[in-house]
């Protein structure tokens, strides 16, 4: 079997690069280890920046978002016995975000694959990238599929940025203290806007999917296990961090999902090998705080298609060749963002007083600059996609 470009992994940075490339006329498969029904269910991020707004719907994939999806022009950072809401319509006027759950995204990619006729394998095993540096190719579940170039969109426990020879791929690294327990709920949002909030026992955030599904998450230790965080657990632990302003109360309901993501920020660099090119997750994770990762691997493919277009249209390599470059301005960008916010509003073990006052002082700073309240906004909603480029 031969493609011009073979595709690790059906999540959002795989399935995205497949319907650009297609609009472009390159063709690509998809190896997908997981089921279809696995990937359309699993419950991740929620909130899409402006610029992937953009992304989908000049795809032609935008659609239900823009009939389902939530628009936000704000959101309240809650600290100190009072909310504080950073207003986007003032401080970057047009520009907003987009609530709409990950799987949506991917399940309106898969229909519109599908429709178009693309090759996407579900549940193959083995897979196994071969000879990245001249002719490239992967092997699965006992079939061969030749390619002009590879996409590892595989994810951060994917095959493709192992596949790279060591001593290539330079590491950077952090690990944070602790992780959020993230549930969705059967139950109206108790507020309209999101909600982060930061106490003295540690983060919380209030999302919400529809006007009858909530998605919230606290911050627990790094070793926290699910069996320990029964309903009335994290029914008792939101409320205690969320009903701290005068006047508001937390609907609870059905949790009808749960699960616990570690917090860490980790970028390899290049994001490319010879003949492999690493997009999304497979190559960088932020911790969630900033609402980054989903919208970062957008970004990346946005890069990558227009690099393979003119690979394939005219042969010039000078824009695969500087791909990684022109995505890591964007990635450090979201790295230092994800790390800011995690600061702002998480609560340290190893943090004195000393060092808890300075973040409370930073947070009405933050609140009642505007200037500093702009750079949160800014980088909230994404900075336009040809930033650093
Ligand atoms: P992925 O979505 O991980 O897709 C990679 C795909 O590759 C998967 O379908 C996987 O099954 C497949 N794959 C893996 N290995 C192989 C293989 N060997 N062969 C074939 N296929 C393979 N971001 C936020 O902004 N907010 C959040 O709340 C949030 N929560 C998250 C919770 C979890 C548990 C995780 C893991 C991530 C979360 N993120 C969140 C980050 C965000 O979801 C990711 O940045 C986004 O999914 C990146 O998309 P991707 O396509 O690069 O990778
Ligand atoms: C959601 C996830 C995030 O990481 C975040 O910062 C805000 C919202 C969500 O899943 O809705």
């Amino acid at each position: 079997m031969r493609t011009q470009v073979g595709i690790i992994g059906a999540g959002p940075a795989g399935l995205l690069l497949s319907h650009l490339l297609h609009l472009r006329g390159i063709s690509s498969v998809v190896l997908e280890k997981r089921s279809r029904d696995y990937v359309e269910r699993r419950v991740r991020a929620g909130v899409l920046e402006q610029g992937t707004v953009d992304t989908l719907v000049e795809a032609g994939v935008g659609e239900r978002m823009l009939r389902e999806g939530l628009p936000h022009h704000g959101i309240e950072l809650r600290y100190g016995g009072a909310g504080h809401r950073i207003p986007f319509e003032k401080l970057v006027p047009g520009r907003a975000i987009t609530v709409y759950g990950q799987q949506e995204v991917v399940k309106d990619l898969i229909a519109a694959r599908l429709a178009a006729g693309a090759d996407i394998r579900f549940e193959v095993e083995d897979v196994e990238l071969h000879d990245l540096e001249s002719q490239p190719y992967v092997t699965f579940g006992g079939e061969r599929l030749d390619c002009d170039v590879i996409a590892g969109c595989d994810g951060f426990h994917g095959v493709s940025r192992p596949a790279i020879p060591e001593g290539v791929l330079s590491v950077f690294e952090r690990d944070y203290p602790f992780a959020w327990l993230g549930i969705l709920a059967r139950v109206a949002p108790s507020s309209e806007e999101l909600i982060y909030a930061r106490t003295e026992r540690g983060f919380a955030l209030h999302s919400m999917r529809s006007p009858t599904v909530s998605r919230f998450y606290l911050q627990v230790p790094a070793d926290a296990r699910l069996e320990d965080w029964p309903d009335e657990r994290i029914w008792a632990e939101l409320r205690t961090r969320l009903e701290t302003v005068p006047g508001f109360t937390l609907s609870t309901g059905e949790i009808t999902e749960r699960g616990i993501t570690p917090m860490r920020g980790f970028v390899a660099e290049p994001m490319q090998y010879g003949r492999l090119y690493l997009a999304g997750d497979a190559a960088h994770i932020v911790p969630p705080t900033g609402a980054k990762g989903l919208n970062l691997a957008v970004a990346d493919v946005r890069v990558l298609t227009e690099a393979l277009a003119a690979y394939f249209e005219n042969g010039s390599t000078e824009l695969l060749d500087g791909y990684s470059d022109a995505c890591l301005k964007r990635v450090w960008r979201a790295q230092h963002f994800s790390w800011w916010m995690t600061t702002l509003l998480h609560t340290f073990e190893e943090d004195d007083p000393y060092a808890r006052r300075l973040q409370l002082s930073y947070l009405d700073y933050v609140t009642s600059s505007e200037a500093a309240a702009t750079t949160l906004a800014e980088n909230y909603v994404g900075l336009p996609f040809d930033v650093g480029r």
